[in-house]
């Protein structure tokens, strides 16, 4: 385990008994207050930034199934408050030591008419809250169904608000970027996704969400830490201008099944009057216990190429026959007839070994090479895949050899077309086939309808399954990317194997033509408040049409957005997504692609503006280089670097990459200039980029040979 780090670790507890009036605590540094109170035996909170109201007084409290509620008839208890200051060292993340430092308050109430007890535990942070409710052990409640969850989040205005639609089962949506008021008339367009039982409101919506108060207060609302219990979506109520908590229910309608003692996952806010500081915010990671793996020397970030983009882009497919009736106990595939089309080829994947080799790839995705692709989704199929065994035309032990030789190794493939009965009956011999054969990283996949039917993506039953697939894959020290799962909520901190998650519109959706420059301006202040994503960046040929015959759509972003985004949007696993003869046409450009590392020791966060604009610059963790990415949206605009993070006194030469003059998402997306210059920590730099456009910026420090080399203006 990589050790705690503890600088500074000072508890105080006081305790006072049976206190009725308000509890208040500040954050370290003052700015934010938090109070507790009972209003008439309610449990309600309030939070305060700067002096004035940023949550309003805001009920707590949870409804049982069958057993009365935990919502009323309180009285308090015993009262404590602690502070706890500690720095802790990640094993992967945007920097290499973090600071979790908090002012606590936990609240014990009691129930007199049922004699049942609950806790309220806030943590008051520099940089917005968490609470959570803990159901200690004891005689009048043991086991209990949810029912509702209700806690809520009071506002103080109609703020402009970065969402998705409350779905159970997909978050792959476009950001709404609307007033709060908005809301419902919005999400009545869409309709909910095919596989999730239904939206459950049209006030309904996931996070994390961002939010901006007209006196320019952001508020990122989310959950910390999600444990054996329902994913939390808010339902906004536009006369009280308030969000409340609403869980995924299971297939009989209840939200979750919990068994004294236990606690619930954090319910957070950030909350900051500076943009940057949400990006730069640990709150989320803070809030997870620190890491369970003792060995994490096997937990390492990765760069990989893949055979996907042209199977999602439809240039070629996941499947080896036109079979459309399959089922794999029974089906003999050497005596099927190849269609021709079929990706993961011995041949196919030894060309794209030799290009991932010659440019320092870790590894090389795989989709499309076991048996079953034929068939697998949207029939509610139990027995879908084995994961075990490959098409008659992938040779598996030959093509992990041939990678090996050329310092490569294969990623595994494991899409469960979300039957989960057969992927856990599965998993061990599915683990020990990856560990048998060279693997140590999984794609894992949850497309379609939940198998046990009727349960949704973000259930508790789901969530458990999630987390246990990760805590047997580090048994047999295997490393996670699982998309379709839920939303993470900092995990990864007590689970490094678990390296990224997709759980947003990734990438893909270029290949239908749908994903809007503001996209990835949104997601950094959304979806990657909870951790990293397996966005898939790297698209080089922007026309589809070029490659794919039967696919008009076209990437909506210029090649150098591409480039930031490696930046941008942090990930301990980054996909260079596009093809080896895409990358071949551009391949200067490549070059920023090979040279970007996926380990850095410290992040600084230039310039950022929800749905406008974010400058990220990142250190190497293995060397004295930075790297910088900015990304803008829909809009051409000029971006300021100043290169104020570089150690001072030192010289460095930065390697720029930027829109052409001509750039544009729409009309010329693949036009984009490299220069070099030098600079020093004194220097700043402007770079107009394009609609849909950006820039990435790598910097080496400068040696006696780099005197040629004029200064950047
Ligand atoms: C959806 C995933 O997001 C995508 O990356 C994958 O290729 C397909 N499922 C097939 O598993
Ligand atoms: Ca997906």
């Amino acid at each position: 385990m990589k050790r705690l780090f503890a600088a500074m670790v000072a508890l105080v507890l006081v305790t006072c008994a049976m206190s009725l009036s308000a509890q208040t605590i500040l954050s370290p540094n003052g700015n934010l207050q938090l109070s507790f109170e009972l209003r008439d035996g309610v449990p309600t909170y309030s939070v305060d930034y700067n002096g004035a109201p940023v949550i309003l007084p805001s009920r707590l409290g949870i409804d049982l199934v069958g057993a009365g509620d935990l919502l009323d008839g309180f009285e308090v208890g015993e009262v404590k408050d602690s502070t706890f200051d500690e720095v802790w060292e990640t094993v992967w993340g945007e920097e290499t030591h973090i600071r979790n430092h908090y002012n606590e308050l936990l609240v014990q109430l009691k129930q007199p008419n049922t004699n049942r007890l609950m806790n309220v535990r806030f943590r008051l942070f520099d940089d917005g809250y968490g609470l959570r409710y803990e159901f200690p052990r004891q005689r009048r409640l043991t086991y209990f169904t949810v029912g509702e969850e209700r806690t809520e989040f009071a506002l103080t205005g109609d703020h402009r608000v970065f969402w998705i639609p409350g779905d159970y089962s997909t978050q792959e949506y476009d950001y709404f970027d609307s007033r709060l008021s908005e809301i419902g008339a919005l999400a009545a367009q869409y309709a909910p996704s095919s596989d999730s039982q239904s939206r459950f409101s049209d006030w309904g919506v996931q996070t994390a969400l961002t939010m901006k108060s007209d006196e320019g207060v952001y508020i990122t609302l989310h959950e910390a830490a999600l444990v054996d219990y329902s994913c939390m979506h808010l339902v906004y109520n536009p006369d009280t201008k308030t969000f409340t908590s609403w869980l995924t229910p299971d297939a009989i309608g209840n939200k979750g099944y919990l068994q004294t003692p236990c606690v619930s996952p954090w319910r957070t806010a950030v909350i900051t009057d500076d943009a940057r500081e949400l990006l730069a915010s640990r709150l989320t990671l803070n809030l997870n216990e620190p890491c369970k793996i003792e060995d994490t020397s096997w937990i390492k970030p990765t760069k990989y190429m893949g055979i996907w983009w042209d199977l999602i882009a439809k240039k070629s497919a996941w499947s080896y026959t036109s079979e459309g009736n399959i089922k794999l106990a029974e089906v003999d595939y050497t005596a099927l007839k190849p269609h021709g089309r079929h990706g993961a080829t011995t041949e196919n994947v030894k060309r794209y070994i030799d290009f991932a080799s010659k440019y320092g790839f870790d590894q090389l995705l795989v989709e499309g090479w076991n048996i079953g692709w034929e068939d697998w989704s949207g029939k509610h199929k139990d027995f879908v895949f084995d994961f075990v065994t490959p098409y008659p035309d992938f040779d598996l032990p030959g093509l992990q050899q041939y990678a090996n030789e050329r310092g490569v190794r294969l990623m595994m493939h494991h899409e469960t077309s979300s039957s989960i009965r057969n992927y856990e009956r599965r998993m061990d011999e599915a683990y020990q086939f990856m560990v048998d054969n060279g693997y140590n990283a999984v794609k894992s996949g949850y497309v379609g309808d939940i198998v046990p039917r009727g349960e949704c993506h973000y259930g508790q039953l789901m969530n458990n399954h999630y987390l246990y697939a990760v805590e047997k894959a580090a048994e047999y020290k295997i490393m996670v990317n699982a998309h379709e799962a839920v939303r993470p909520t900092g995990l990864c901190r007590t689970y490094p194997n678990l390296i990224c998650n997709e759980s947003a519109r990734g990438s893909e959706y270029h290949s239908i033509g749908t994903i809007h420059p503001h996209h990835v301006t949104i997601l950094p202040f959304t979806r990657l408040q909870g951790g990293p994503m397996d966005y898939t960046p790297g698209l080089f040929c922007m026309d589809i049409n070029s490659f794919a015959p039967r696919n008009k759509a076209k990437v909506r972003s210029t090649l150098c957005n591409q480039l930031a985004l490696y930046v941008t949007m942090y990930s301990p696993l980054q996909m260079a997504a596009d093809m080896p003869e895409n990358y071949e046409r551009h391949i200067d450009a490549f070059q920023f692609i090979v040279d970007v590392p996926v380990e850095w020791s410290q992040s600084r966060y230039l310039l950022a503006e929800p749905g406008d604009y974010v400058v990220i610059a990142r250190k190497d963790k293995n060397s004295e280089g930075w790297f910088v990415g900015g990304v803008t949206d829909e809009h051409k605009r000029t971006l300021e670097v100043a290169f104020d993070f570089l150690e001072e006194g030192k010289e460095y030469v930065a390697k720029v990459y930027a829109d052409a003059k001509d750039a544009d998402y729409e009309h010329n997306p693949e036009a984009y200039v490299i220069y070099e210059g030098r600079v020093n920590a004194k220097s700043k730099h402007k770079i107009e980029v394009a609609r849909g456009g950006g820039f990435a910026i790598s910097l080496r420090p400068a040696t006696a040979a780099d005197k040629r080399i004029k200064r950047l203006k």
